[in-house]
């Protein structure tokens, strides 16, 4: 039963978190230029300042998306949010909707879009692997899904799937194709306009170092003429003379995009109220991502994924996963047999103030999942938490070579 607080009088002492090093699969530390914006003055919505910092985050997600799409914007919520407006959006109730499920996420937006009442079809491939452009194209082919469905990269195999043939693919058939970037999003490419993407959404808390709470989403004309299609301006906001779409009224009102389009575009109609502070923290996170340089951020994404991996590796440990498709800012590795996955985990946390991440489902237990995302993805970090999980290991009784691993991950950034 729970306890009765009501009559508690207690006021706590201030907030006064330790010091942590977040490398798991995300949140991860935020820009400290991102949190000081979110300490910045408060402004109305409509206030001509706040409008304009509104087009200047369209402007800046454009260049972070790489796409001429006008429809660039912030959903206020965690990166669901964005899937929930896309999803909910898109899918009228009977749609078919062809999912590629290669992991916890793929299962999240097969579950969403049955919830948006979508005839859904999932494409199955073992976790630790991605799927072939063919097997894809060759569904597509056979379902004639009016959405295709999927992950860029999915967190929880630490797997990224190819976009670019499947964007083709999804062209040829005139399916619209919808993609989940959260934990790619400023530490991969996501080439939206170049591969094809027509709606793509994501999250701050991973590679783009940002506090959860806010979705960036990009999504094209094709997206936006059928969203429209079924625009039902809320009561009470509508103009004079307006006459509903024809389509049947998108369920969710907080989620609804036609309405998100007024209320980001020049007719500025009145929605939710804006999460100021968030908009603040997005708006900064893409400045410092966008003012090191897309490319330099990729490949410092790149260059620390493959330190890690040889600092893991030179210590004995065994990477999780499809070589070629692993994602660039988390890696699996293989939990030695002879330690408590958990135990590590803490005298990490408590002894190092280091967290890495464990892992979902049938993985629970058997890989640890260590992020280089964002502002946590240096040289110093990589070998904070190489040397640290070797101690830790090595005081739990596993065998390592005292030293290989930092070695291992000075010799990955020597040899760049
Ligand atoms: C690939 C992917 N999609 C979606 C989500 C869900 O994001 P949120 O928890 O911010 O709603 C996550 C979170 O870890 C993720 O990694």
């Amino acid at each position: 039963m729970a306890q009765d607080t009501s009559s508690s009088t207690e006021t706590f002492a201030p907030l006064d978190p330790a010091p942590r090093l977040l490398m798991g699969p995300g949140p991860v530390n935020v820009y400290p230029s991102a949190l000081q914006a979110m300490s910045t003055p408060m402004l109305g919505q409509f206030d001509p300042q706040f409008t304009a910092y509104m087009n200047e985050v369209m402007v800046l997600y454009r260049q972070i998306y790489q796409t001429q799409n006008q429809w660039t914007l912030l959903v206020n919520g965690t990166a669901r949010a964005g899937i929930e407006a896309c999803l909910t959006s898109m899918i009228t109730p009977g749609d078919p909707v062809l999912v590629l499920n290669f992991g916890r996420f793929g299962h999240l937006l097969t579950e969403i879009s049955e919830r948006c009442g979508g005839k859904v079809i999932t494409l199955e491939t073992d976790w630790g692997t991605v799927f072939e452009a063919d097997a894809v194209r060759d569904a597509i082919k056979q379902h004639r899904p009016r959405i295709v469905a999927t992950v860029h990269g999915d967190t929880s195999t630490t797997m990224a799937q190819p976009l670019a043939e499947i964007g083709a693919a999804c062209r040829e058939f005139d399916a619209l194709l919808y993609v989940d970037a959260t934990a790619t999003l400023g530490g991969m490419s996501v080439d939206v306009d170049g591969w094809q993407l027509d709606a793509v959404t994501s999250g701050l808390q991973k590679c783009m170092s940002g506090p959860p709470g806010s979705s960036p989403i990009t999504f094209n004309d094709r997206v936006a003429d059928l969203v429209t299609s079924r625009k039902h301006i809320e009561e009470g906001i509508r103009p004079t003379g307006y006459v509903a779409a024809p389509g049947q009224r998108i369920q969710s009102n907080y989620f609804d995009l036609p309405m998100l389009m007024d209320y980001w575009g020049p007719d500025r109609l009145n929605h939710h109220t804006e999460s100021t502070s968030m908009l603040y923290a997005a708006r900064e996170c893409a400045r410092v991502v966008l003012s090191e340089g897309l490319q330099n951020t990729f490949a410092r994404h790149k260059q620390a994924s493959g330190a890690l991996r040889a600092g893991l590796s030179a210590m004995g440990l065994a990477l999780y996963g499809d070589e070629a498709n692993r994602m660039d800012n988390v890696t699996g590795v293989y939990i030695p047999d002879a330690v408590d996955a958990d135990k590590v985990r803490t005298e990490m946390l408590e002894g190092f103030g280091i967290e890495i991440g464990t892992s979902f489902g049938a993985l629970h237990g058997v890989i640890w999942r260590i992020g280089t995302m964002g502002y946590v993805c240096h040289k110093t970090n990589i070998l904070r938490c190489i040397s640290s999980l070797e101690a830790v290991l090595r005081r739990n009784g596993y065998e390592a070579t005292p030293g290989a691993g930092v070695d291992a991950v000075y010799g990955a950034y020597d040899a760049k």
